[in-house]
């Protein structure tokens, strides 16, 4: 079998402070994968940073946005660049170092792991901070308590087996990237990562979560707003009022 193409793609707005070390730590810790920033006109000079990182190393790539336009439509505006390029692997990380390119390895090992006889193989794999061994270094109680809160809500509203669905620690397969209506995804904020998961399991795709160790940021500051937690609830709450009227409606 001829080697899968990995393609990381990285949003970063402001994160000129993290975003060489995270680059580094990525490229040593799996080297066949390449890379792709992509920087919402950041006014630190992130997007300079990462021009320069591409200038001395032919496998990271960078895609230039006009301004802040939402984690979700700088995600999506990447996964099309993936597609366009050929990928087979397309893997979502933060900048900041949260994330830990070192485990990176354990993510794509598990959309390989040969799904259980009579299951479709593995299309989703996400770095869970709240499966048994997943953990999360350095969090203030109550981003804990958001994150928590925010997934039992999720899972009662939609009926999604996931332990955490905003996650943004991922990799995914290509094709389903493909089989999926981009342009039509208009979560703009960090519910795009539940909206992600919800297609692919809605799609009938086996999504696995593996335990992370999530990191907090020690440079820097988090984009999470109020607009960002209001977005997730109106748009989870809209989801799981459409799929239980769609539960009623008789099939034939
Ligand atoms: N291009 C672009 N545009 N990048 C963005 C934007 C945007 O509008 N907003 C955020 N990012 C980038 C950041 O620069 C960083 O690399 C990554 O997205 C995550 O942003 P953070 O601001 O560090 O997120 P967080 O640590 O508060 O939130 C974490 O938990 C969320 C909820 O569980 C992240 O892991 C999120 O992905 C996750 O959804
Ligand atoms: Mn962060």
């Amino acid at each position: 079998m001829p080697a899968q193409r990995v393609l990381v793609v990285v949003p970063t707005y402001d994160e000129a402070l993290t975003l060489p070390s995270t680059l580094a730590r990525l490229r040593a810790a799996v080297p066949h994968a390449h890379v792709l920033v992509v920087d919402d006109a950041s006014p630190d000079g992130t997007g300079d940073l990462a021009d320069a990182a591409a200038a001395s190393d032919p496998a990271v790539h960078v895609l230039h946005r006009a301004g802040k336009d939402g984690l979700g439509a700088a995600y999506v505006a990447g996964f099309g660049w993936a597609l366009d390029g050929g990928y087979d692997i397309v893997v979502e990380m933060d900048a900041d170092g949260s994330h830990q390119p070192e485990q990176l390895p354990r993510l794509l090992a598990a959309l390989d792991d040969p799904a259980p006889a009579g299951d479709r193989p593995t299309e989703l794999v996400i770095g869970s901070r709240w499966v048994p061994g997943g953990r999360v270094e350095n969090w203030p109680w109550h981003r804990a308590a958001l994150s928590r809160g925010g997934n039992a809500y999720v899972r009662a509203a939609l009926g999604l087996h996931l332990q955490d669905a905003t996650a943004g620690f991922r990799a995914y397969r290509a094709e389903t990237l493909r089989a999926i209506d981009l342009a039509g995804v208009e979560s703009h904020g960090y519910c795009f990562q539940v909206d992600m998961a919800w297609r692919v399991a809605r799609g009938g795709g086996r999504v696995v979560e593996v335990p992370i160790t999530f990191v907090e940021r020690t440079a820097g500051r988090s984009k999470m707003s109020r607009a960002i937690v209001t977005e997730a609830l109106w748009k989870v709450t809209a989801w799981g009022a459409r799929r239980r009227v769609e539960q009623l409606r008789p099939r034939g």
